[in-house]
């Protein structure tokens, strides 16, 4: 076993959670390896992916299990102790976690509450070969309220039943956990890990039934909470839907304040979020850039728009853009035809297409957030166009007849999709038999995995995109064929600047932190430096057969 302890220079809790560490790895694992490292720059803290300081791996797993997508960071991670040193119990968890029991025994004085709570709970999480006991010092009636407890837990205790810690069998049992707070709890004699959680007991409460029915709720939900830590399974593959759709909460939430910044009505814009597929807000964008995309501005210009097309644009178009391509331009359109945007936004392509296809055609706007529709509306009823619908939906469940389209366009969205294989199949399927794509995206080869996992980089486009052969292979899995790239542009690192706009600054509110002014920019220029050459804006084609 590996523990490791990770953190901050300077960081104050950095003595005291070593020696929480050290203690409790010598009562649990003494032969564990233990490794303490020190983070002194923001850049190594970056290399091993610290989430903030003090940060404990047993066997490379955070004590707190799977994080978030986040930025690594210098400031100080905080724990319920109010101290910034983790509660020892979730140290002693993390580590029966990576050295689990075969035989756990919970023991307290009269094993008709705690103890009780402790082995049901324990039954119902830890796999079948794990054997779970509990005693105390004297067998008494198992209480009406742990059973109670139980069974609104989903738990039958029916076959419980008190036992004196004398009568368990010292072979059985290679851990034990005791739960006594105020009293001297009993003694096990075997050979066995011990582990003590103190938790008051719940049948000592005086007052109402109510409230002490909610004693043993509370007593059961921490003896919950802990053991959950040492047998809850990694989140499996039916989390997978649960975690996408968070993923899209994040972006929607991103995308609704960038284009409130944009439209000037608020919004914390770029420096909060950061950029989206090109910087959130129109006057931060590309300019000042040597992108040659000053004849436009902003985002617009570094996709590629001419800047004619916007003359007869609602004004401020190009201030609530975020494509990375011009792929209405690169599509061939005709009068008549049902087009529709993937993740329309606030409708610019909506508009450059509905002028195309004409009032005899259709042009269908999806996307996820409603403030974007809102803005999308305002621009569509300014441009005076009566052919364009807008719906909310999402990009992998598309509110769109089978076989009803002919052009499926998309600006910069389909990287952001947490389910591509479904955005592929939807694509596939609203398409009618001979019917064309056009898809600007950002592409992304080879990317460090911390870069991947950046929460940032993710709204901002680039670390939830695929390499150019997955999206032609994506396509084509999906039934399409003869997909293609059309063209591409490798952004230049001036380009990559704007575009990803200043990452999330470290913040410097614990006496933990290496508070430095620049992390800001020390994280863009580390960001930027390693993914020169491997970002780019492709606009890729493929059909539908006939
Ligand atoms: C980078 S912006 C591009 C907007 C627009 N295509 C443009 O060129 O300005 C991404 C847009 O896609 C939307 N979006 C992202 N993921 C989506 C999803 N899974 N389903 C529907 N919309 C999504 C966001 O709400 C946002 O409006």
């Amino acid at each position: 076993m590996l523990i490791e302890l990770l953190h901050n220079r300077d960081c104050p809790n950095a003595e005291a959670t070593w020696s929480l560490l050290t203690e409790v790895a010598d009562a649990l694992a003494p032969d564990a390896e233990r490794v303490r490292r020190e983070v002194p720059t923001f850049k190594k803290a970056l290399e091993l992916e610290f989430p903030g300081s003090p940060t404990i791996r047993v066997d490379g797993r955070d004590l707190e299990g799977p994080l978030a997508p986040r930025e690594p960071s210098l400031t100080a991670r905080g724990y319920e102790t109010g101290t910034g040193v983790p509660p020892r119990w979730l140290l002693e968890a993390a580590l029966l976690r990576a050295r689990p029991p075969a035989g756990v025994l919970f023991l307290c004085v009269a094993n008709s509450a705690r103890s009780q709570l402790g082995e049901g709970i324990a039954r119902r999480l830890a796999p079948a070969q794990v054997r779970v006991l509990s005693a105390g010092s004297e067998p008494a009636p198992i209480r009406t309220e742990t059973q109670k407890v139980l069974a609104s837990m989903g738990i039958d205790a029916s076959g419980h039943s008190s036992k004196s810690v004398d009568t368990i069998d010292p072979a059985l049992v290679d851990t034990v956990i005791t739960l006594c707070a105020e009293e001297a709890c009993p003694l096990f004699l075997g050979k066995a890990r011990r582990l003590h959680w103190g938790l008051p007991d719940p049948a000592g409460v005086e007052g109402t039934p109510v409230e002490r029915l909610n004693a043993f709720f509370r007593t059961a939900s921490e003896l919950q909470r802990r053991l959950e830590v040492v047998w809850k399974p990694e989140p499996a593959a039916e989390d997978e839907a649960a975690r996408a759709d968070a993923l899209r909460r994040e972006v929607s939430a991103f995308y609704a304040d960038a284009v409130a910044y944009g439209a000037g009505d608020g919004g914390a814009g770029p420096g909060s979020h950061g950029a989206s597929c090109g910087s959130g807000g129109g006057s931060s964008g590309c300019c000042g850039s040597s992108s040659g995309c000053c004849s436009l501005g902003g985002t617009a210009g570094l996709a590629g728009y001419d800047a004619r097309a916007f003359v007869k644009l609602p004004s401020g178009m190009r201030d609530t853009t975020f494509g990375c391509g011009d792929p209405v331009s690169m599509a061939e359109l005709a009068p008549g035809q049902t087009v529709l945007d993937l993740g329309c936004g606030a409708g610019l392509d909506l508009l450059l297409a509905a002028d195309q296809v004409g009032p005899a055609g259709r042009v269908i706007g999806v996307d996820m957030t409603p403030r974007m529709l809102e803005q999308a509306r305002r621009n569509v009823d300014a441009a005076g166009f009566t052919n364009v619908e807008l719906l909310q939906g999402t990009i992998e469940a598309l509110p769109v007849e089978d076989a009803s389209v002919d052009w499926v366009l998309s600006n910069c969205v389909i990287n952001l999709s947490p389910e591509k294989p479904r955005v592929f199949a939807e694509l596939a399927r609203v398409l009618r038999p001979g019917g064309h794509v056009r898809v600007s995206d950002i592409t992304a080869e080879d990317l460090p995995a911390w870069a991947r996992n950046s929460l940032h980089l993710y709204a901002s486009c680039v670390a939830g995109a695929l390499p150019v052969q997955d999206f032609l292979d994506g396509l084509t899995t999906a039934g399409l064929e003869d997909a293609r790239a059309l063209s591409m542009h490798v952004y230049s690192a001036t380009e990559l600047e704007s575009l990803l706009g200043t990452a999330p600054a470290a913040t410097c509110d614990d006496g933990c932190a290496d508070c430095d002014p620049q992390v800001g920019s020390t994280w863009q220029r580390r960001l930027i430096a390693s993914v020169t050459g491997k970002i780019a804006s492709v606009t890729f084609t493929a059909r539908k057969p006939g």
